[in-house]
């Protein structure tokens, strides 16, 4: 082929790392690809899941006319310079596992792939899907070395997209038109707030009367339990994926986008020294800024008992793996 035009300086293109190339990475890497959000590397521990499920990617470019590049690998050198890593790597909950069953060896698996994955990406922003979320962000966060705001945990926007799912079924309505919100750890005393959440700017709890929405909060609190269930191994994954790209979409283009995601608080709510799903605004330096919402009594003693519980956690975890 004969260069017709002079080199062009192409600005720099956006690298996302994803380790874990199972259920969920693979998903979220697919969904970064065809979005044309960023070049991928996805990295796993097994040899050669990484390399095939990217082999298989590459080769629907030209399907889904998109340009960019996925690599597989085993070795975090290929990572270097990425903007964002994504840590999806660990064990998913099995049929009456809790996600703080997942603790010890999960934990394990996050602190050696953020130390891993910070040798070669220095200033990446990172967020952490592993489960149990808001445990594992703090470890993510407490072995890498950034300031906070460049750490978060990928959970509220997923409650908040089945709170979201089940409004919008309830009344027969797009989901697009219905905004939701759910703040707290991810799990079950995670915190759904209806006067927060809306259809067409109506709060929800004009639509739906109070025994029914408090049906569907139940439902979106049991929302990945739910799924277990029915798939017997392994979680949830598109909507994790979903989740975890519109995360990924707001910090590449600078969209500061109010999401709700594990941020960690210094005073905010009344709480300190824990990661926490609050809302944020999430832009190209990480968390720009954390809201701090009004809360009625009830929601504020809602969302201390969810903080309670992870910050148990979290002190068994630094006991055991720091
Ligand atoms: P999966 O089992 O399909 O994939 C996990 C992958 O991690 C596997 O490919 C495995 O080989 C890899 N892995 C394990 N140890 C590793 C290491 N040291 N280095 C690199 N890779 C390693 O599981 P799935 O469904 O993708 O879930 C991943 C995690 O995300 C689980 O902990 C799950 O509970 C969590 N999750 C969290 C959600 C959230 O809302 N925060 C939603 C869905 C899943
Ligand atoms: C979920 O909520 C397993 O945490 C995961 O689906």
């Amino acid at each position: 082929m004969t260069a017709l035009l002079p080199q062009i300086a192409y600005c720099h293109l956006s690298q996302v790392t994803v380790v874990g190339a199972g259920n969920v990475g693979s998903t979220l890497a697919q969904r970064i690809l065809e979005r044309d959000l960023a070049n991928v590397i996805l990295l796993d521990v097994v040899e050669g899941r990484p390399q095939g499920i990217a082999l298989d990617l590459m080769q629907s470019r030209g399907c889904e006319g998109h340009n960019r590049t996925i690599l597989g690998t085993n070795d975090y050198a290929e990572t270097a310079d990425s903007d964002i890593v994504v840590i999806t790597a660990g064990l998913p909950r099995r049929p009456g596992m809790s996600r703080d069953d997942l603790m010890q060896v999960n934990g394990q698996i996050v602190i050696e792939t953020v130390q891993q994955a910070l040798t070669y990406s220095p200033h990446a922003c990172i967020i952490v899907v592993t489960n149990p979320l808001d445990v594992m962000t703090y470890l993510a966060w407490k072995v890498s070395g950034l300031p906070p705001y460049r750490v978060m945990g990928m959970a509220g926007v997923l409650d908040s997209a089945r709170f979201q799912t089940f409004i919008a079924m309830e009344l027969g309505v797009p989901p697009g038109d219905v905004s939701a919100m759910v703040l707290g750890g991810h799990g079950d005393l995670m915190v759904p707030l209806p006067k927060y959440s809306t259809v067409s700017g109506i709060p929800v709890t004009e639509l739906i009367p109070d025994a029914r929405l408090q049906e569907l909060i139940e439902r979106t609190r049991n929302g990945g339990a739910e799924i277990v269930q029915f798939l017997k191994q392994g979680g949830a994954y598109y909507a994790p994926a979903s989740a975890t790209g519109v995360m990924v979409e707001s910090i590449l283009l600078g969209q500061s986008r109010i999401l709700p995601v594990a941020a960690y608080l210094e005073g905010q709510y009344g709480l300190e020294d824990l990661f926490l799903g609050v809302p944020c605004r999430v832009g190209k330096k990480g968390i720009e800024a954390i809201l701090e919402l009004s809360l009625t009594a009830e929601e504020a003693a809602a969302l201390k008992r969810s903080a309670q519980s992870v910050k148990g956690n979290v002190n068994a975890a630094l006991a055991t793996l720091l």
